[in-house]
């Protein structure tokens, strides 16, 4: 390993996120308009070799550990599974995740198991099929919950499921999705909506905040905060659910931001570094690829990108600006 990737606050980057598609084949009202958006032309996206140089790079040269994949939703990329295999013979072998809605999980789980990977995160907002439709606006909560099931019982554990709230739609149906999660075995987490969706209609006001989420929570469960200990560089706090062992987790970016213990490095899925989920800059990586640059230089470029990262998010500064590319197209 040569240097790592290491900002002017001291953090060290060692979880790369990668996208592997802007695709979706939902439609999450906080994310993306229904007509779906403009989508990243195949000359723009990296080839699966192109991402499997940046990833020896990045775990060879650079002190990547984790690498999670991410869309869009990745189950959409066809290599998937192959890129999986390939990453699984990375050496020292990095922790291998991905991040999907769970669309076509239940027919993939046992192959991505098989190819090497260690776990799954799937969004999951409701359980209500109406909801799901509203939310979504497609009818695949089916779908979405046999995937969940086929990746516990593929061993894709532990099996994290991530719901965004929103008012008025949803923001009733907490204590429902962490009886559901206590249920099945699953690490559930609730997340605050950020300003990343693709309309820029996110609104601070609307906002369903995690000390809202929580006191909902409280009506029906006790809530004992994990030691800070155990949390690390994880964006999740968590709470131990009645006395125990499971837990319930929030990513609160917006009233509770853990930009200090940021760990991550971002790859989009043509080949731009992201230093942070809200960057306004990237760095070009597949220009330097495509260019005939040697790993050296591509591990240079990157380390400059990652020295660069701003200390946080900064959605409370006046002057926040969204980043010029969605959640969707950037990795979430
Ligand atoms: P694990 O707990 O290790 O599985 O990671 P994770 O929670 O980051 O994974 P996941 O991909 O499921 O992301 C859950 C939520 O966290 C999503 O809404 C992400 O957009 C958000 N998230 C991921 N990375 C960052 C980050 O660097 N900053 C912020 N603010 N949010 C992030
Ligand atoms: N704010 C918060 N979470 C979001 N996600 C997508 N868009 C947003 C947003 N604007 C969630 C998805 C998925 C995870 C990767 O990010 O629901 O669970
Ligand atoms: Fe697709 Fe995820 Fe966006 Fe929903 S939040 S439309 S599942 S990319």
């Amino acid at each position: 390993v040569g240097t790592v990737l290491l900002d002017r606050y001291n953090r060290v980057a060692t979880d790369l996120r990668v996208s592997l598609t802007d695709r979706c084949n939902l439609r999450c009202t906080y994310c993306m308009p229904e007509e779906g958006l403009s989508w990243l032309g195949r000359s723009d996206l990296l080839t699966d070799e192109e991402i499997l140089r940046l990833l020896r790079i990045a775990v060879g040269e650079l002190g990547v550990t984790e690498i999670r994949f991410t869309g869009g939703e990745p189950l959409l990329r066809p290599g998937l599974v192959g890129i999986v295999a390939e990453a699984a013979r990375l050496r020292p072998r990095p922790q291998l995740s991905l991040t999907t809605n769970g669309i076509g999980l239940a027919r993939t789980a046992e192959a991505l198991r098989e190819a090497g990977l260690d776990r799954v995160n799937v969004s999951l907002d409701t359980l209500d099929p109406d909801t799901f439709h509203r939310l979504t606006r497609r009818r695949r909560l089916d779908d979405v919950l046999a995937g969940i099931e086929a990746a516990r019982d593929a061993g894709l554990t532990p099996v994290k499921i991530n719901s965004v709230l929103m008012r008025g739609v949803n923001d009733r149906d907490a204590p429902a999705l962490l009886r559901w999660s206590l249920r099945g075995g699953y690490q559930l987490r609730f997340i605050e909506q950020m300003p990343l969706d693709a309309q820029h209609g996110w609104d601070r006001a609307e906002m369903v905040t995690a000390g809202e989420i929580l006191a909902s929570l409280r009506e029906h469960f006790t809530l004992e905060p994990e030691p800070e200990s155990a949390r690390g560089s994880a964006p999740a706090e968590r709470w131990i659910v009645d006395g125990g062992p499971a837990t319930v987790g929030v990513i609160a970016t917006v009233t509770r931001p853990f930009c200090r213990a940021c760990d991550r490095t971002r790859l989009t899925a043509d080949g731009q570094v992201r230093n942070c989920l809200f960057a306004r800059e990237e760095t070009d990586l597949r220009h330097a690829l495509r260019s005939g640059e040697s790993d050296a230089r591509i591990a240079e470029l990157w380390r400059a990108a990652m020295w660069g990262k701003k200390p946080g998010a900064g959605i409370d500064d006046p002057e926040f600006l969204q980043p010029s590319r969605p959640m969707s197209a950037i990795g979430g």
